[in-house]
């Protein structure tokens, strides 16, 4: 299994590019189900999820190429109705592929995703809203088995801002008679895009970006044409934390910081300076890193997926800082690691105490999920002599290259396969 051996201390500098979105692309391939024939896409980051939904696209009969960040898709000959559970189980994003099959085919036989390392996640808000909608569903050995003849509009009201709920909802009601309305729809960044992608395709959407979305469904849909996936803004976020932990200073070319006002508030307010410019965003330190308390929130909110890089910050941090997960139930299990380097940190319930500490010293540590494995990244970039981190399959399932991307900035890491 593939490990980084990271040796730290070095300040980090220079200018990266930043991505196309993990999690605006996943969604959006999966809309490709949506309409017949070839739909392209730019800007899709080379990594191990977006491998498994070509991979899952491809069991369903479409035609996937990836080349130099353009995804070629050709969706004729759809044959498969299933999302197997071998797939679903490395990625549980494919159970985005169950809005567009039940619009498009009228079936869908979807492998229910399991618990996860950061939580339960259950799906039961996809699956009533699609109900709503006409939707025939049952659960049958570990497989959720939808069926409709044609999807109806409905009023959706989410109990939970969920972001691939309504990501499955809005592409099912894409191609659904009549008009859905999603009450207390999420609003991250990624929906928009999604959103902008079905419009661009012929979907008639309103309120993307909002709490409430209204989809009026026509009767088909076109491919979409060199549609370009926004930023990632965790990645740019996360890099942002390793210039700040680093003491060094890197251009972030092509963010987009609109997206990332709650990560460069609370950086900010930590005493890291953040300029922005044509040229792109430059997070470097100031003096020193200053606590700051955060609380994980849907967006526009702290986003969760930079809970655990912003917690390998504080621990190097002046004075105590309190950090609260509110979205996922079980997303501290970077904590443990993170001790092995050094850091005090105490965890109640949701909520990690962290006193910052001079500094952190190498370790050997095990990295158990994607956003987990980027805060361990971010302590041993600045930890005192060698971190090995292992099962980095999980960091490669987000960050795209990013080793190559370190080495550039002149970090002593090493992939040992
Ligand atoms: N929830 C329910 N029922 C549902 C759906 C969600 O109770 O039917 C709960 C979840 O258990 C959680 C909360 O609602 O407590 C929010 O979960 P959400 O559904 O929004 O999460 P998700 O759609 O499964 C996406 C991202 C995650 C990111 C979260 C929150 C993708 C592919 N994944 O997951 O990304 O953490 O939104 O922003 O978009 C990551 O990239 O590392 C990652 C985990």
């Amino acid at each position: 299994m593939d490990k980084l051996i990271i040796r730290g201390s070095r300040k980090l500098k220079g200018e990266i590019e930043i991505s196309g979105s993990k999690n605006a692309a996943l969604p959006i391939l999966a809309s490709s189900i949506l309409a017949g024939g070839e739909s392209t896409f730019l800007r899709i980051p080379d990594l191990r999820d977006i491998s498994t939904m070509g991979k899952l696209l491809s069991h369903l009969g479409a035609n996937f190429s990836f080349k130099d960040g353009r995804v070629s898709l050709d969706t004729t000959n759809i044959k498969s109705f299933e999302a197997p559970y071998d797939l679903v189980k490395t990625m549980r994003a494919s159970v985005l592929v169950l809005g567009p099959l039940l619009a498009r085919y009228g079936r869908a036989k979807v492998s229910l995703p399991g618990g996860c390392a950061i939580g339960q996640r259950p799906i039961n808000l996809h699956l009533s809203g699609l109900e709503k909608m006409g939707a025939n569903i049952k659960l049958e050995s570990g497989y959720v088995i939808a069926k409709a003849s044609r999807l109806k509009g409905a009023s959706i009201y989410f109990d939970i801002p969920t972001v691939t709920g309504t990501e499955n909802i809005m592409m099912a009601a894409t191609l659904a008679k009549g008009i859905t309305i999603i009450e207390n729809a999420a609003k991250e960044p990624e929906v928009v895009d999604l959103a902008n992608c079905l419009i661009s395709m012929g979907a008639k959407i309103s309120g993307a970006g909002e709490s409430i979305i209204e989809v009026e469904g026509v009767d088909e849909l076109k491919p979409a044409t060199n549609y370009e996936i926004i930023p990632d803004r965790i990645e740019a976020g996360t890099f942002m934390t390793i210039a700040a932990i680093t003491g060094g200073n890197i251009l972030l070319k092509k963010c987009k910081v609109d997206h990332l006002d709650a990560v460069i508030s609370k950086l900010r307010d930590a005493g890291i300076s953040i300029d922005i410019s044509e040229k792109g965003v430059r997070a470097s330190l100031k003096n020193e890193i200053t606590s700051v308390d955060i609380k994980t929130m849907p967006y526009p909110g702290f986003p969760t997926d930079m809970q655990a890089q912003f917690m390998a910050l504080m621990c190097l941090a002046k004075g105590t800082s309190v950090i609260r997960e509110t979205i996922f139930e079980n997303r501290f299990m970077h904590v443990a690691e993170l001790r092995r380097m050094g850091a005090n940190i105490t965890i109640e319930g949701g909520t990690a105490t962290v006193k910052g500490i001079d500094k952190l010293i190498g370790a050997q540590v095990m990295a158990t999920d994607l956003r987990a494995s980027a805060s361990l990244v971010v302590a041993a970039l600045a930890a005192k002599g060698e971190s090995i981190i292992h099962r980095i399959y999980h960091l490669d399932r987000g960050y795209e290259k990013i080793d190559e991307k370190l080495k550039k900035l002149g970090a002593d890491i090493i992939r040992q396969i």
